[in-house]
């Protein structure tokens, strides 16, 4: 497996491209399965797990044409998807792949309604927490559909099709939001979610449903109002940028100092994360074209934040503060709210050097200066090796490609000392 080696204490100046983001991407080319017309799908990031949901859909018949590939000369650029379900040749969703990446579980709303029945296998995905599916189940028997859970698999059956509901979320869950949203635009009638995710991805996915002939209202807002159709149309549609992508290189800017422009990232997509650097220290700004953060001197403010649903502060860059707080002058407090366990990469962290006392959900961060070691794979501990003085080696990068597109190219034009070494 491949490595990566850093040499830490040099600051980042430069331009950073945006990509699309991946967590709107793939519920986006799951959105493909509704239709026997053609999706096409511009920004979508180079990822291992776009890749891994690529080879499902294929599986269940969809046809995918790639344009753009990016030998050219700007590898940055997104690529485009052509999708096209016009039929679906297989409704199963094995285990060996669903256990791969947990978003290809969110296949199973839209192929209920699109074709009555569905079999896919219940999801594994990162280690955080439980990470169970009852909303999903819950949200999909409202629209009408019968599930059965057999040796691993969901069943699911709908001989008649759908037919909208009202459905009312206990506790948000965007995976949930994106399998009963899908599943909506194809049911009879209208459905209505309420305490639907806000996160801006589920916006994207409905605002492409919207383009394919289905009419939600309510988009952005935690009630959505659906009215689905016998058959959705084609579509053009663009991927939002990748707010986490936007926040982690923000984060490792106010991790090593320095004046980067991360081209095509748009603040409102990540406020209360951009909000929460500003108050350690670093300058953070809109800009024609981007989002620019800047920070001089080594004072780093301490901060308290809890991880919240949007707009609240994402859970997906807590790890990122953390290692950003490791260096601040005073103590930090971190509570994780959405995941338990996602505070894998805290004993990571400690063998740099890291002060962190974890009390059920809460990190308390004291910080402290930092040294290198070798290291288990996470983008916050790419942030403490920025930081580190000396060279830190990073093992098992699969995770890393699996959520960041040439993340250490994209570093290392703006000065970082990072390489990739592959594997012989
Ligand atoms: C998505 C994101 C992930 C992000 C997370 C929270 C993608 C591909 N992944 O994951 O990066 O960290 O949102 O912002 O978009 N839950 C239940 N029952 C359910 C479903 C969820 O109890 O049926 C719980 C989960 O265990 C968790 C919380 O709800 O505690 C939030 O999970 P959810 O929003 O569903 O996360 P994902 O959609 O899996």
């Amino acid at each position: 497996m491949d490595r990566i080696r850093i040499n830490g204490g040099r600051q980042l100046k430069g331009t950073i491209p945006i990509s699309g983001a991946k967590n709107a991407a793939l519920p986006l080319m799951i959105a493909s399965l509704l239709t026997a017309d053609r999706l096409t799908l511009k920004n979508v990031p180079n990822l291992a797990d776009v890749n891994l949901l690529a080879r499902i859909l294929r599986n269940h018949g969809v046809d995918l044409a790639v344009d753009g590939k990016r030998s050219g000369p700007n590898p940055y650029l997104g690529e485009t998807f052509h999708l096209t379900a016009r039929d679906i040749a297989d409704t199963v969703a094995p285990y060996e792949m669903v256990s791969r990446m947990r978003a290809s579980f969110w296949v199973l709303g839209p192929l209920v309604a699109r074709m009555g029945q569905a079999k896919v296998s219940l999801p594994g995905g990162c280690a955080i927490g439980t990470r169970p599916v009852d909303m999903h189940l819950m949200g999909l028997r409202a629209l009408g559909a019968e599930l059965d859970i057999d040796a691993g698999y969901v069943l699911a059956r709908a001989p008649k099709g759908l037919r909208g509901a009202h459905i009312v979320f206990p506790k948000v869950s965007v995976g949930a939001t994106h399998n009963v949203l899908l599943a909506a635009a194809l049911a009879k009638g209208e459905t209505l979610i309420e305490n639907a995710a806000r996160e801006p991805e589920v916006g994207d996915v409905a605002s492409c449903l919207v383009k394919m002939g289905a009419r939600i209202e309510g988009i952005g807002s935690s009630t959505l109002r659906i009215q689905g159709r016998d058959s959705l149309e084609g579509a053009v549609h663009t991927v939002l940028p990748d707010r986490i992508e936007t926040g982690t290189f923000a984060f490792a800017v106010a991790a090593t100092g320095g004046d980067v422009m991360l081209e095509g990232a748009r603040y409102d997509l990540l406020q209360t994360a951009l909000e929460v650097l500003e108050r350690t220290g670093a300058t953070v700004a809109q800009e024609n074209g981007g989002v620019r953060v800047t920070r001089n001197g080594n004072y780093l403010e301490p901060v308290a934040i809890d991880t919240q649903p949007f707009p609240g502060f994402p859970t997906d860059l807590q790890a990122q503060l953390m290692a950003l707080m490791t260096r601040a002058q005073g103590t930090s407090v971190i509570r994780e709210t959405i995941f338990e366990n996602r505070f894998m990469h805290v004993q990571e962290l400690a063998r740099l050097g890291a002060d962190i006392q974890l009390h059920g959900d809460t990190a308390t961060v004291r910080g402290a200066p930092v040294m290198a070691t070798d290291l288990r794979a996470s983008v916050s501990l790419v942030i403490a090796g920025l930081m580190a003085d000396g060279e830190t080696t990073i093992n098992r990068v699969y995770h890393l490609d699996r959520g960041f597109e040439r993340l250490e190219e994209k570093l290392s034009r703006c000065g970082a000392a990072i390489e990739r070494l592959s594997a012989a």
